[in-house]
């Protein structure tokens, strides 16, 4: 008699907006032989069409909705007792766009992956697509990597590029860096579920190395 399979990991999805990111993660974790489950979706806001997304695919929600709390502590312990419950081998931030308490994040290291919209370390923060255009950068793109407790300076898995054209806008730039984002996050998580990513003293480690650079896909 075969033994079982061992379970997939669990994964659960934070979201704050329109989650197309999710999507991306919904779309690729129903293909044949994807090595996680996406047990969970939870946001910070009620409205979020993130989590309509989940519900249609018939993925559990939950909400914390951060204006009911007093602090950041307490909202962080609310949500931080969810995911608890939940038990997920990794969170993925897929435009959640709330500041984690460090406590919250220690506990999950290692197991918390964010997609920011820059090629860190450049861009921390909000409003990438405009700075970039403002520094007259040629080049811009999406970062994923592990969370630490600096804000968008956990060590960087994989980037992926793109041109910036002379006529580009704020939004014609964030539109091209989100195709890349659907690309790169499913194959990120992929990697994480496989056991071939892990956050190490010095970095990343992809199959047991510690990566030089960032994993890179580019647009051309
Ligand atoms: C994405 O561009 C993601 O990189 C960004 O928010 C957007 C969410 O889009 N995240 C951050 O800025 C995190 N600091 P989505 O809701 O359609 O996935």
């Amino acid at each position: 008699m075969k033994a079982d399979p061992s379970p997939l990991p669990k994964i659960v999805v934070l979201a704050s907006g329109s989650g197309t990111n999710l999507q991306a993660l919904i779309d690729a974790s129903r293909e044949r032989n994807f090595p996680g489950e996406i047990i969970a979706v939870g946001s910070n806001r009620p409205e979020a069409f993130a989590l309509e997304r989940a519900a249609q695919a018939n993925i559990d929600t939950f909400v914390i909705d951060h204006t009911k709390f007093g602090s950041r502590e307490e909202f962080d312990a609310a949500l931080l007792a969810e995911l608890h419950r939940k038990n997920p081998d990794v969170i993925v931030l897929a435009g959640f766009m709330r500041i984690l308490t460090p406590d919250f994040v220690r506990a999950f290291r290692g197991r918390m992956l964010n997609i920011h919209p820059s090629l860190l370390p450049a861009y921390t923060g909000l409003n990438t697509h405009q700075r970039v255009l403002e520094a007259g950068d040629k080049v811009h793109g999406v970062s994923i990597h592990f969370v630490t407790e600096e804000l968008d300076g956990g060590p960087v898995i994989a980037q992926a590029e793109i041109a910036v054209n002379d006529n580009d806008t704020p939004e014609s730039l964030a539109e091209r860096v989100l195709q890349q984002e659907h690309t790169l996050y499913p194959i990120v998580l992929r990697w994480f579920c496989e056991g071939r990513i892990q956050l190490a003293a010095g970095g990343v480690q992809f199959d047991g190395e510690l990566l030089p650079n960032p994993m890179r896909l580019s647009d051309n």
